[in-house]
């Protein structure tokens, strides 16, 4: 098998709607859509396209997605919904995404952001009813067009873990690029076994996360939502000699 290809062809794209630097700083986490705005499936084809370009230990290319819209996303989404609702669904996380002992700086961290996400989507404290609900619009996608499932290899260890965030972030950027917003998902990887069986994922994969993909809508309130980060001084030492 040739895995050398000749150099990626970027000609077929259009001029993009923001530079890289624009890219980053505006990719937020939607969770408003337009379910309206359609996107069209060349456009989540060049998106993913332009993601594989991240770079992989010795050019492995993890990475596997299933991309869902029209019928096959609602019907999903319905099931996911009503899983969630009766919580019917033997749900269970297949992999730890945090660990079971929090502490500090994440713990506060952590709950900057609960309290942050709950006060733009309008959840009181300790009203358990809308927590849960502000949970479940994760099973819709927030309402957009598109959904991805992204998925690895069980047999594949950590480092190529490390391989799906990059190709993740490169979603998330090159949809900027296309004027789209997106919101990565971990909420699905609990109801792995009913996602598995919609969309006929083997056994031999992990469903790692979701990912939200369309149009923001921004006149929803919590799309609002703007996270601080730490200054690069309080995560960096420089050596610089
Ligand atoms: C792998 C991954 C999984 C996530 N899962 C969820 C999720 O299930 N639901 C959600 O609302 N946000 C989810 N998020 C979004 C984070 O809460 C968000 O990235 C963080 O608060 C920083 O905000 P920002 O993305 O707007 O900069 C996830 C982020 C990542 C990277």
């Amino acid at each position: 098998m040739n895995t050398v290809s000749s150099k990626h062809d970027s000609s077929e794209l259009p001029d993009a709607e923001c530079d890289a630097f624009q890219a980053l700083s505006s990719r937020r986490s939607m969770r408003a859509f337009c379910p309206d705005k359609p996107v069209e499936r060349r456009v989540v084809e060049q998106i993913l396209e332009l993601a594989a370009r991240a770079p992989s230990g010795t050019n492995t290319q993890p990475w596997k997605v299933r991309v869902v819209a029209g019928a096959t996303r609602d019907r999903l989404c319905a099931r996911l919904m009503q899983a969630h609702e009766t919580e019917e669904a033997d749900c269970e996380e297949e992999y730890h995404y945090y660990p079971e002992q929090w502490f500090e700086p994440y713990l506060s961290r952590r709950r900057q952001l609960g309290k942050a996400l709950y006060a733009v989507a309008g959840v009181a404290k300790g009203d358990h009813a809308a927590m849960k609900q502000q949970l479940g619009r994760n099973y819709r996608f927030f309402d957009a067009p598109v959904g991805l499932l992204v998925c690895i290899d069980r047999r594949l260890e950590v480092g190529s873990w490390l391989d799906l965030g990059t190709f993740l972030m490169g979603i998330m950027v090159a949809a900027r690029g296309f004027g789209l917003h997106t919101c990565p998902q971990q909420a699905f990887a609990r109801f792995h076994r009913l996602i598995r069986a919609e969309l006929d994922i083997p056994q031999q994969e992990y469903v790692v996360c979701g990912m939200a993909l369309g149009y923001e809508d921004s006149a929803a309130e919590v799309n609002r939502l703007a996270t601080i980060r730490e200054p690069v001084d309080a995560f960096a030492t420089f050596f610089w000699d």
